[in-house]
């Protein structure tokens, strides 16, 4: 499987949404990375519900929905209505998080799990098999722009190798700092998903950006 790009919308320019949406529908994007921060798991708010809908309503690829709140059940019933293709919640958010998953499931989506750098990958071997997606933070989540933690590229070897010796189809996503600088040892670790925020939108030709991830 060639790896999927996924575009953080965060780093969009939020006045021209639709032309946005248009560029990564015409690009070799393979689905919108939609950061949802509440400013109390994380330090900043970044948009809700109405803001996702508008996106969705011009959106022709998964929604990647990365809840970056508390208490995601509360609004797992409320991303399933507006189109979510895979919900990822928090691991340091959930205090029953085998629960939460099969709630997303239920929900006919698709359930990721997020780790922030400081999480090992450990605490997911009884549940790795339940899990349709990993997003190993590389950035400590909360803004775009920052910096890659070098630190990644150990966990995601420790994950493809859990992932592995269980033989499930779990994806490994990595999400911040991503560049054409680290994306291809960041594939040979073992990632499937590049998620791309400001090293997309921040360039010229994001369309060529894209491009150049995909084929790297
Ligand atoms: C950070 C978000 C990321 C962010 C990535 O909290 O989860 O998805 O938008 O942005 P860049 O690629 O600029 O680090
Ligand atoms: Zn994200």
């Amino acid at each position: 499987m060639s790896t999927l790009i996924a575009p953080s919308i965060l780093a969009a320019d939020f006045a021209n949404l639709q032309r946005d949406s248009e560029m990564l529908n015409s690009s070799e994007a393979d689905w919108f990375h939609i950061d949802i921060m509440d400013g109390v798991f994380v330090p900043n708010i970044s948009f809700g519900m109405p803001v996702l809908k508008a996106i969705a309503k011009h959106a022709k690829k998964p929604l990647d929905v990365h809840l970056m709140i508390v208490n995601p059940d509360q609004y797992i019933t409320t991303f399933a209505e507006l189109n979510s293709e895979i919900l990822t919640v928090h691991y340091e958010a959930c205090n029953h998080l085998h629960r939460t998953i099969q709630k997303i499931k239920s929900c006919n989506m698709k359930a990721g799990v997020a780790l922030n750098p400081h999480t090992p990958i450990n605490v997911l071997e009884s549940i790795i098999q339940d899990i349709d997606l990993v997003c190993v933070m590389s950035v400590n989540p909360g803004f775009g722009g920052q910096s890659f933690i070098r630190e990644t590229y150990l966990k995601v070897k420790e994950l493809k190798a859990m992932i592995e010796k269980k033989g499930c189809p779990t994806l490994i996503e990595i999400d911040g700092g991503v560049t054409n600088k680290n994306a291809k040892q960041l594939i040979k670790s073992g990632a499937d998903v590049l998620v791309a925020g400001s090293f997309i939108f921040g360039n010229d030709n994001p369309n060529k950006t894209i491009s150049g991830l995909k084929n790297i």
